[in-house]
């Protein structure tokens, strides 16, 4: 299974990569579903809804807070620098992922697609107004406010610039991860439960236009039964034992 992968990956022509929070586990950024996604006693699709918002924009600040001060503290493991490399080498073209956690570019990848934002971009709900606070410098500060984040252009709440349960994608975003499946002969699926659309359209793009679906994940998951290659693996450790069979291969 895995000499079958890493063959694929070798001889792709144009391979892309498609992730989920899976990816980020072993760095401690928890997932969304299944057992470590709680936080207190709610579940990530109630907090994660403009509903939610609307209805208890503290509480879903507060969400957000603690996510923000955990995904700053991560690291990127070596799950992401391998796809940072195989981004190096040629063989993988793009990133795309539904992570909001920056880890991707973090461990050195450069075309990553982000379908659902970025955790430490803000934006405001009446103006145009975005800020990404990694890159002004100002996230320390932003975390230690209490209470509701105001716009500075015009004060009215700020609220995460994220893809919420029930809100379309960033089009553009959505558009190339489109493009990018129907070129890809293969796609890397990682540490995806696959069940949230249309994110979970990329691999079966890729599949319907008749290339291949690898997937890394320790279960089984909505991407499964279209996997051509299923490793049965964290993230880690799969990704490690790819990356010395392709070594072999490519030198
Ligand atoms: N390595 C690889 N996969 C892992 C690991 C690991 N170490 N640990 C867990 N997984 C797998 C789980 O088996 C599961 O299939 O990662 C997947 C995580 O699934 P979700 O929590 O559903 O995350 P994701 O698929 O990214 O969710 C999609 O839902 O809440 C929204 O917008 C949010 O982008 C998110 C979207
Ligand atoms: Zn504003």
């Amino acid at each position: 299974m895995m000499e079958e992968a890493a063959k694929l990956l070798a001889r792709s022509r144009f391979a892309i990569a498609f992730t989920g929070a899976g990816i980020s586990a072993e760095s401690g950024v928890p997932t969304f579903r299944g057992g470590s996604g709680l936080w207190k006693k709610y579940r990530p699709e109630e907090l994660a809804t403009p509903e939610a918002f609307r209805k208890d924009p503290n509480l879903v600040w507060e969400f957000y807070r603690w996510r923000m001060k955990l995904i700053m503290r991560a690291r990127p493991n070596r799950a992401h620098r391998a796809l940072a490399e195989l981004e190096r080498m040629g063989i993988v073209k793009a990133v795309i992922t539904q992570n909001v956690d920056d880890l991707h570019r973090e461990a050195g990848s450069q075309n990553v697609i982000e379908l659902h934002g970025n955790i430490f971009r803000v934006r405001c709900t009446s103006c145009g107004y975005t800020e990404d606070l990694k890159r002004s410098g100002r996230l320390n500060e932003f975390l230690k406010e209490k209470g509701l984040p105001r716009c500075p252009e015009c004060g009215s709440l700020l609220r995460p610039d994220v893809v919420w349960f029930g809100e379309p994608l960033p089009r553009e975003a959505l558009e190339e991860a489109f493009r990018l499946a129907e070129r890809a002969d293969v796609v890397l699926v990682i540490g995806t439960s696959g069940v949230v659309y249309p994110a979970a359209y990329i691999p079966q793009i890729v599949k319907e236009t008749g290339g291949r679906v690898i997937e890394i994940n320790p279960e089984e998951s909505g991407i499964t039964p279209i996997a051509d290659v299923f490793l049965r693996y964290p993230a880690g450790e799969a990704m490690e034992r790819l990356m010395e069979r392709i070594g072999r291969m490519v030198e």
